[in-house]
């Protein structure tokens, strides 16, 4: 038991709501709840078991529009909406019929999650993980992050009144850069990978008794924040699961909630337990579950990144084994693209729907369109892609592709030239 969690202890009851235990991914070893990640029996990651007694749709849709409407299917307190987080949720889902079209696929949704408060799905994991950290006692929140976690991070940190310690590499995108400093927490760049910059948090965590690392000590909690993408997509399609979901992946701990997620809808009773196909999506240049997958190995092999989608850049993702199981549980399939794919995959997005997604969402589309070209897509299966980060954030992978028709006078004639009429 940790320093944090004794202090905690001796003052009050823990609740984390639901939650019941901590139990580790490998041989089910089961053991109390505290901030603490991997198993000392068998050393694999620690995931959160529950007791949900009875969750009714009727209670969840009375809730607030952010995820804490589904509170009682997640490690956060009962009174979670009463302390300020930064409350993300309840994003778009987009029926994307021009994209379809353009795909080949007879429906797609598309899964906005660039309208959360730091623009992407970031904000749900570490809001779960504010929660538990808050509950756990701890005093700071930080995180190693390849740009969208220092963000939500950071501003979470900022909106709760805590210190945030956050660490990335120091080749991250300027506009990520800004918009993580801009909370004014404590952002240090690191000269290294993000694997580099992951193995010194670790190494921090152990030293630091009162730290949060939201993806570190607190992971089982906060990676338990991502199952509120599948309870939002399932409540926004009226209570159904989508036959097939397109999810991107750097570590892999959003495609495995993603699934946990539907399954416990399914277990509960609130959706019927239909069969879904879950998708991966990597980028070449960062491609070790896609690799594996395609080897139907069922380890990973680390890779050293080299791609644009730096948000995905993670070479040795801690989920990606399980990432292999759940893909190929429910029959559905990884693959890769390149650097230009991805930034084809941005510009369909859109040009088709409006829809202006950093290179992580290229990904997704790109991967999407090469499925469907593969035939591992079904064109006839309803299809969901998680959109999950705003391209404003990624404009450096643009820059060179888009832009004004011309330059011209401020004149109808020169308009009409430039148009070609
Ligand atoms: C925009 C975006 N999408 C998807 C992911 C993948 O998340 P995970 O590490 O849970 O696989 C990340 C990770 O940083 C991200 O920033």
């Amino acid at each position: 038991m940790t320093a944090a969690l004794s202090a905690t202890s001796a003052n009050k009851t823990l609740d984390l709501g639901p939650a019941v235990e901590l139990v580790s991914k490998e041989e089910g070893h089961r053991q109390p709840l505290a901030p603490e990640f991997v198993s000392v029996e068998d050393f694999s990651p620690l995931e959160v078991a529950y007791d949900f007694g009875r969750v009714r749709r009727e209670d969840i849709e009375a809730g607030p529009r952010n995820i804490w409407r589904y509170k009682k299917l997640l490690p956060v307190p009962s009174t979670v909406e009463e302390t300020p987080n930064t409350e993300p949720g309840c994003t778009r889902l987009v029926r994307a019929d021009r994209l379809a079209k353009e795909l080949g696929l007879k429906r797609v949704w598309v899964k906005d999650d660039t309208g959360n408060p730091t623009h992407s799905f970031k904000d749900r994991v570490v809001a779960v993980a504010l929660a538990a950290a808050r509950e756990f006692g701890f005093e700071v929140l930080a995180c190693p992050s390849t740009g969208n976690l220092a963000n939500a991070t950071a501003a979470a940190a900022a909106r709760a009144g805590w210190r945030s310690v956050v660490l990335i590499p120091k080749s991250l995108e300027r506009a990520k850069i800004l918009t993580t400093a801009v909370y004014d927490g404590d952002l240090i760049a690191v000269d290294g990978n993000y694997d580099d910059v992951n193995r010194l948090a670790t190494e921090l965590a152990a030293e630091h008794p009162k730290w949060a690392f939201v993806n570190v000590n607190v992971r089982p909690y906060y990676s338990e924040g991502s199952k509120t993408l599948a309870y939002e997509v399932a409540e926004q399609l009226g209570w159904r699961i989508p036959e097939q979901i397109v999810v991107p992946i750097a570590s892999g701990s959003q495609l495995t909630k993603v699934d946990k997620g539907f399954r416990e809808l399914g277990q509960l009773g609130l959706v019927d337990a239909s069969p879904y196909k879950v998708f991966g999506a990597q980028a070449t240049g960062c491609s070790p579950v896609s690799t594996a997958f395609r080897n139907g190995h069922d380890v990973v092999q680390p890779v050293k990144p080299d791609t644009i989608a730096r948000s995905l850049a993670i070479g040795n993702p801690a989920d990606g084994p399980y990432v292999l199981d759940v893909v190929n549980r429910t029959g559905g399939a990884i693959e890769d693209v390149t650097d230009e794919e991805v930034v084809e995959g941005i510009r369909l997005l859109a040009r088709t729907e409006g829809i202006f997604t950093e290179t992580a969402g290229g990904v997704t589309v790109a991967t999407a369109k090469k499925l469907v070209e593969t035939g591992k897509l079904d064109p006839d299966a309803e299809t969901v892609l998680l959109i999950t980060g705003d391209g404003l954030k990624t404009l450096d992978a643009v820059e060179n592709h888009v832009g004004p028709k011309a330059t011209v006078p401020p004149s109808a004639e020169a308009v009409a030239k430039a148009l070609g009429y």
